[in-house]
């Protein structure tokens, strides 16, 4: 349910792995995006729906779905199909209202169905080896850990200042929308429960009164600052190619650049940084205390020239200080260092954005818990 992008990042395992997962069914309003999923996927016309309603009009014709609809599209479609037995991978974060989590929960224990959450950090080879070394003792008792997720100043002004998630009222705040995964990786990797949490936020600058003189509504307007806008959607989209999946593009490659030109002029896409209706933090600062009195540091900082994860660890014995990539484990007590490295890739259109091949990896091992 939903062929944006995520729906083709497990879609893609599909066409991949045939033997392990046959999608047989779409639901997305976006013609194009039905169109070419039910294409690439060979699905009979009679199972592509308009939208996730529709789907559970029909008797259950698939084993489970994949709900990779809007943040505020996830609550309705994971109760329809557990009601109706299917089992579910269901894309963060859950829903932003605790009872509708508590709802889910209870759902899956009265059907026994099972529904993954896409919390794909946690399929990271890296992180799996990081919790690993944390939990054995290798760096002696754990006394805390920094945690930073740096957004990229262009990811942030693509995803959470024009794009989809730029209002949390309209989807989830960025907290939810972006760094559920860091506040779970943290948790599970220290494997102990939080007893309290304080934190501050802001939009600080993607705001009215910080937009130079001589910019105009779109980047495409003849704005007199376009050339040295760091955030220039002309930049981005047109000069660069960066993220341009968003816009569903023509296939013959001759044609791509008027359908951008035309997708800035007329989207959210092409508008000016300073001038859209965001209210999504940029900076994020979080402090928890977990149980046993280890403390955790949470920084979401949108300014920063890339994306991915750091972490710190400090132990006992010993400390770790990783980039997502590589993580470097130092012993007080030997004064040696060991470098850990993690040859993973992500997949297409999640290739610098930090997830360290744990989307892949979490599709294998929900097909798995549910065939
Ligand atoms: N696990 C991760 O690391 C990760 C990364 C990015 C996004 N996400 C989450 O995945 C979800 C999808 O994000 P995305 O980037 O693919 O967004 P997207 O906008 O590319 O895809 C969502 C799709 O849902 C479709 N849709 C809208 N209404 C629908 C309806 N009524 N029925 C069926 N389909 C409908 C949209 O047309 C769109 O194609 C979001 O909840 C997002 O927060 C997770």
């Amino acid at each position: 349910l939903g062929a944006g992008a995520r729906g083709n990042v497990y879609g893609d395992y599909a066409v991949e792995y045939p033997e392990q997962l046959d999608i047989v069914g779409v639901a997305e309003p976006n013609a194009i995006r039905n169109e070419r999923y039910a294409k690439k996927h060979a699905i009979p016309s009679a199972n592509r729906f308009n939208t996730w309603e529709d789907v559970f009009k029909k008797p259950k014709f698939a084993d489970a779905v994949i709900i990779s609809t809007p943040d505020q599209l996830h609550y309705g479609p994971c109760m329809a199909a557990l009601k109706m037995g299917y089992n579910v991978l269901l894309e963060k974060p859950i829903s932003p209202s605790e009872k509708e989590c508590r709802d889910i929960l209870e759902l899956t224990k009265k059907t026994g169905r099972i529904v993954a959450v896409c919390h794909v950090l946690r399929y990271a080879p890296y992180f799996i080896k990081l919790r690993e070394l944390m939990q054995s003792g290798t760096i002696g008792e754990i006394i805390s850990v920094q945690h930073l997720e740096p957004i990229e100043h262009t990811h942030m002004a693509h995803s959470y200042v024009r794009g989809n998630w730029h209002n949390s009222t309209t989807t989830t705040p960025i907290l939810l929308a972006k760094s559920c995964h860091d506040l779970d990786i943290i948790k599970w990797m220290l494997g102990k429960e939080s007893e309290s949490i304080q934190a501050y936020g802001d939009l600080k600058w993607f705001k009215k009164e910080n937009a130079p003189e001589g910019s105009t509504p779109r980047c495409t307007d003849g704005c007199a600052v376009e050339k040295t806008c760091p955030y220039s959607a002309l930049k981005q989209y047109y000069r660069k190619r960066q993220r341009t999946y968003v816009f569903d593009l023509p296939e013959d490659k001759d044609k791509q650049g008027d359908a951008i030109l035309e997708f800035l002029k007329t989207t959210n896409y092409g508008r000016c940084v300073y001038r859209m209706d965001n209210d999504q933090c940029d900076h994020y600062t979080t402090n928890i205390l977990f149980k046993d009195n280890v403390t955790a540091t949470f920084n979401m900082e949108a300014f920063t020239p890339w994306g991915g994860r750091r972490t710190r660890v400090m132990g006992s014995m010993g400390f770790i200080e990783g980039d997502m990539s590589k993580f470097t484990i130092y012993d007080f007590r030997t004064d040696q260092s060991k470098t850990y490295e993690s040859k993973v890739l992500d997949v297409e259109n999640y290739k610098n954005e930090g997830h360290g091949g744990g989307d892949w990896r979490l599709v294998a091992d929900w097909i798995q818990a549910v065939s």
